[in-house]
């Protein structure tokens, strides 16, 4: 692989930047300086640096954003905000946010451009789960959690005809928030359209706040305001992939 392909799948720089930086001596190949950007080098044993700074190898770059409210989760909108938007310096090609969250939703959105991982991820099949905290207009009762935990008719049909009743999920209350709406956790399995706001709403409630804090493995960093991302650690990558 070409030196500069490497530092740029590594968002080091455009192809123009990064010839300007192997010119000004900050790339290094196995400790001594690169000669030209063009230059072959081997990402299994080559040990590559930038400011000495040595980098590993990843051919896909995985992001973990905290949405904020009034961005949309879309790769491209005309008018309104989108959450690649929000990446945009990264520069990096064919980034696509793993799933979708509302407008309004706040949260976990895992962004990259690993196709694949993507694919496993919202597979129907998976049933990754996912925990969102959200606050509602008033108390459950128990009926209503159990409602949800067995699985609730939120108008979705079979291609018989009956009601595609969503799968079990969990639901932990929280305690209240500021204003005085009660917060649950609600684990759920599946991805279905406005899937949290329908459910609380076949159990007459109605969703005033909505954020994920999980999906999988993967767990929002508090440390995100909204509309903060970082790139996930390896760790975390490995364990998405499990
Ligand atoms: N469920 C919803 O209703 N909205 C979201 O954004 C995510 C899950």
């Amino acid at each position: 692989m070409r030196l500069d392909k490497f530092l740029g799948d590594q968002n080091i720089g455009t192809r123009k930047q990064i010839r300007e930086y192997v010119k000004n001596g900050r790339c290094k190949v196995n400790g001594g300086v690169a000669s030209k950007a063009d230059i072959h080098i081997n990402p299994e044993t080559d040990v590559i640096a930038f400011d000495d700074i040595e980098l590993t190898y990843s051919k896909f770059h995985y992001y973990m954003l905290n949405k904020p409210d009034g961005v949309v989760s879309s790769t491209k909108d005309g008018r309104t905000m989108t959450v690649i938007d929000i990446l945009k310096d990264e520069n990096v090609k064919d980034l696509s946010p793993c799933g979708r969250l509302d407008i309004d939703t706040e949260g976990l959105l895992l962004i990259t451009d690993d196709g694949e991982l993507i694919h496993r991820l919202l597979s129907p099949k998976k049933h990754v789960d996912k925990v969102y905290e959200v606050h509602i207009a008033k108390d459950l009762s128990e009926r209503d959690i159990s409602r949800l935990e067995e699985g609730i008719d939120i108008g979705d049909k079979r291609n018989d005809g009956s009601p595609d009743k969503t799968l079990p999920a969990k639901v932990l209350l929280m305690g209240e928030d500021e204003e005085g709406n009660p917060v649950i956790h609600l684990t759920i399995r599946e991805g279905r359209f406005h899937q949290v706001k329908r459910m609380l709403e076949a159990v007459g409630n109605e969703v005033v706040f909505l954020k994920r804090l999980s999906m999988g493995s993967l767990v929002l960093d508090e440390e995100l305001e909204p509309g903060e991302y970082r790139p996930l650690t390896q760790e975390e990558i490995d364990n998405l992939k499990k």
